[in-house]
């Protein structure tokens, strides 16, 4: 019912000529008959080159961040409906190192999703706890905050396309992987949060994906988790051939 997705964020790697080669060697890997929805998110400045090198294929495209408002004297920011111009699909919006280095808020990510979804790009809402939110017992309040400021004013039938990133702070870029059965404990958490603010039909749509050290080697145990419905890939996506092995865990 839920169509798995493997998303990769790139964050700040790669040139131009890097991604566009990138992009194309993962174009000759990702089959017509995969099975799951491939996105890549590079750095913006590669955002048209690899929209237009991965054209036709079973890989999409996504940004790493937009601002919310559509266009002004606002330096250095990019509009939602600039990403759509690059051939972007998808937006991430609310990484928790946008969160932790750059000032992001759950009212900003809240303008963004619907400056987003305002454009018709499908967001990747990302939140997640940090070790010592996990430490003292805060680990479901803190996703309850981040999901329900949120989605604030969004209606159910503004979320058909959304898609929810639970990336526990502690796992991200550090090896640390979260174990399967605590990945599958906060996306149920998740699943019926969404139930019980939304509907429990959508909360059935959402792909909800884990993020955080995932690698070819502790994929397909997080796939095996029924809430669990993709991941969102750092590191291990920068190498086409290590991310088609993620593509490809079953
Ligand atoms: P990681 O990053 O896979 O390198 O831990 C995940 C992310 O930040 O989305």
């Amino acid at each position: 019912m839920r169509i798995p997705m493997i998303a990769g964020n790139w964050k700040m790697y790669k040139t131009v000529p890097e991604a566009v080669q990138t992009a194309g060697a993962l174009r000759n890997l990702v089959d017509a008959n995969t099975a799951v929805d491939v996105m890549i998110a590079p750095p913006f400045t590669a955002l048209a080159p690899v929209s237009d090198a991965l054209r036709g294929s079973r890989v999409d495209v996504g940004a790493q961040d937009c601002f919310w408002e559509q266009e002004g004297a606002f330096t250095g920011e990019i509009s939602a409906a600039m990403v759509v111009s690059t051939g972007c699909r998808f937006v991430i919006i609310g990484h928790s190192e946008r969160r932790q280095f750059f000032g992001e808020t759950d009212r900003n990510v809240n303008k963004k999703l619907v400056a987003a979804l305002r454009s018709g790009l499908t967001p990747v809402m990302c939140i997640g706890e940090t070790e010592s939110q996990r430490e003292e017992d805060q680990t479901f309040s803190v996703l309850d905050k981040q999901v329900k400021i949120g989605l604030e004013g969004l209606l159910a039938k503004d979320l058909q396309s959304l898609v929810v990133a639970y990336e526990p702070v502690w796992a991200i870029g550090t090896g640390k992987t979260a174990t399967s059965n605590q990945a599958q404990e906060v996306h149920r958490f998740l699943r019926q949060l969404l139930a019980e603010v939304f509907d429990t039909a959508l909360s059935q749509t959402i792909r909800i994906l884990y993020g955080g050290s995932v690698k070819p080697q502790n994929i397909s145990e997080l796939m095996a988790m029924p809430d669990i419905d993709g991941a969102l890939v750092g590191g291990a996506s920068l190498d086409a051939t290590t991310f088609d092995q993620i593509i490809n865990f079953q």
